[in-house]
């Protein structure tokens, strides 16, 4: 059981992992799409949570020069509660402050308080903004 790099042979448990926990995502975040676009850029920055030879955990991680971004956190059902989450932030810290990274971001989608709630426990805090976004 540990955090590591995504491998190619990841792919059919992420596409999976991802179908189920993130079923009412928009087009444009189709799973393959995802990866195939991440390991294109920074791809360290992928990590998974591999517990007895399958991923049951993700965290995609990135870092623009100035800011660091986390999305795409995912625990399988069978595995939530017991700190996977947290490793996977863990990690993705890790690597982010390795860059040179000193501040990260993520966004939480409303109505999703259960993740909010756990990411506060883990250090991150509100932060007064509007979030935007723009489909180019
Ligand atoms: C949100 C999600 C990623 C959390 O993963 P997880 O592995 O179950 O979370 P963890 O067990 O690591 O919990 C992290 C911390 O939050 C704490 N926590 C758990 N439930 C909590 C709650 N209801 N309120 C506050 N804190 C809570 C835990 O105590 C834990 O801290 P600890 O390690 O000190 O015990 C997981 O539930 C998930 O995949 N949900 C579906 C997809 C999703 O919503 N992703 C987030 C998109 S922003």
């Amino acid at each position: 059981m540990h955090v590591r790099s995504f491998q190619e042979s990841d792919r059919g448990d992420v596409v999976a992992l991802w179908n189920s926990v993130f079923a009412d995502d928009p087009p444009w975040n189709e799973p393959n799409t995802v990866i195939d676009t991440k390991l294109r850029t920074q791809p360290e920055l992928f990590f998974v949570y591999e517990s007895q030879e399958k991923v049951v955990g993700t965290l995609v991680a990135g870092f623009d020069g100035f800011r660091g971004w986390i999305h795409h956190v995912a625990v399988h059902p069978d595995h939530q509660g017991h700190g996977v989450s947290r490793l996977l932030i863990e990690a993705a810290e890790s690597g982010l402050r390795e860059l040179g990274c000193k501040k990260v971001n993520l966004q939480v989608r409303k109505g999703n308080e259960g993740a909010a709630d756990k990411y506060r426990s883990m250090g991150f805090s509100d932060e007064p903004r509007i979030s935007m976004g723009k489909l180019l």
